[in-house]
């Protein structure tokens, strides 16, 4: 089994001055939710999520190895970056950059004795209440991956992509499945080959066609910023007194999907799909202290989707992650009806009518 020694490099074989790479990399949904987690980023119980294709964090790294009057003085710790956030600079989310750089320090030696600059963009609205932390911190794995690359040429794609998964998941959990596409799962799970705590990986087993370009159409209901982080949240299901029958339930409903997403039983999906969103909300309701991320118009929303699924039988549902967004979920071929039905009927619950149109997708990319 791959333990996190297995990402610490033994020497590199080349030495690279300056250059630049960039990256994008997409955000994800959860189906199967990762709330909770033990030290080190290592989550209390195994989720699967879909790779999205439109929302993404496009990062350019820009590196230039500091001289060596400078490099014989570094200590850990002693990172040097610049960040801008759609070209401007950006102080408020170094923080965040400089406990990364500390975590991935020993898996990346080299970090300390390079000067980067990291220019990072979204192509869905700031402050839309869509999480960025998971595309851009996959972004930025991606991108010191491609230096340590060309540091260490002889490394394997393989290597390459699970290292960058480990790496994303040190900056944000859910980070870490939003390298690969199109379903990916991150945990341990008994029936699930190749399951890590440590990285996401694709989803080793047959997807039926239902889930082709599988739809996500996200609508804005609140785009306020996050009352509770996740950090916290994920904090409160110590001493949660359901915690572990909800870890538990989570390896269920992940195993139950195995056969699901293989023999496309849309309406079982759904069941599942909709209990982990709603139990996810449940588990934040009943932590202490308890609070509610779901706004009026989430309820109202959901009351839509159902009246519509039972009138008309389309296999339409909705997810939610740490807020009150809501991810309404369907297959292709009954995209325009629900489009239709989105429009006519739900918009009116968006913030400012906001939606965003996204689709299951493949993972980062190499600009
Ligand atoms: O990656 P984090 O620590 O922001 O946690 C994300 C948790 C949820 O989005 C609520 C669920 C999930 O599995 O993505």
């Amino acid at each position: 089994m791959i333990s996190a020694k297995d990402f610490i490099p033994s020497k590199y074989t080349h030495s690279v001055e300056e250059g630049n790479f960039q990256w994008s990399a997409p955000s994800n949904i959860a189906l199967v939710k990762y709330w909770g987690k033990k030290d080190n980023q290592i989550p209390a119980n195994p989720s699967v999520s879909f790779t999205l294709n439109n929302c993404k964090t496009i990062t350019k790294l820009a590196f230039a190895k500091k001289d060596i009057s400078t490099a014989l003085n570094v200590t850990s710790n002693s990172f040097s970056f610049d960040l801008l956030f759609e070209g401007q600079p950006k102080e408020d989310f170094k923080p965040k950059i400089q406990k990364f750089l500390e975590r991935i320090e020993i898996y990346l030696p080299f970090l300390a004795a390079y000067h980067f600059t990291i220019d990072t963009q979204n192509t869905f609205p700031h402050s839309s209440g869509i999480a960025s932390s998971a595309s851009g911190m996959a972004a930025l794995a991606m991108n010191l991956m491609s230096l340590e690359k060309a540091l260490n040429p002889e490394m394997t794609d393989d290597y390459f992509f699970q290292k960058a998964s480990f790496l994303a998941r040190l900056g944000s959990g859910s980070a870490c499945r939003s390298v690969k596409g199109s379903v990916v799962v991150w945990g341990n799970h008994a029936n699930i080959e190749g399951s890590s705590d440590l990285f996401g990986i694709e989803f080793p087993n047959a997807i039926h066609d239902n889930f082709k370009n599988f739809q996500d159409t996200i609508l804005l209901v609140d785009k306020g910023e996050k009352q509770v982080s996740s950090t916290l949240g994920h904090d409160l299901m110590y001493n949660h007194p359901f915690a572990e029958r909800r870890f538990a339930q989570a390896h269920e409903n992940l195993d139950q999907l195995i056969s699901i997403f293989e023999n496309g039983n849309l309406e079982e999906f759904i069941k599942i799909v909709e209990s982990e969103a709603l139990t996810l909300h449940a588990m934040m309701m009943t932590s202490m202290p308890y609070f509610i991320l779901m706004k009026p118009n989430t309820l109202q929303i959901i009351n839509a989707i159902w009246k519509f699924r039972t009138e008309t039988k389309i296999p339409v549902c909705f997810t939610l992650d740490a807020g009150a967004n809501v991810h309404v979920l369907y297959p292709e071929n009954v995209a325009v009806t629900v489009l239709q039905f989105i429009k006519n009927e739900l918009v009116g619950y968006c913030q400012n009518g906001q939606y965003i149109c996204d689709e299951i997708g493949n993972g980062a990319l190499l600009n």
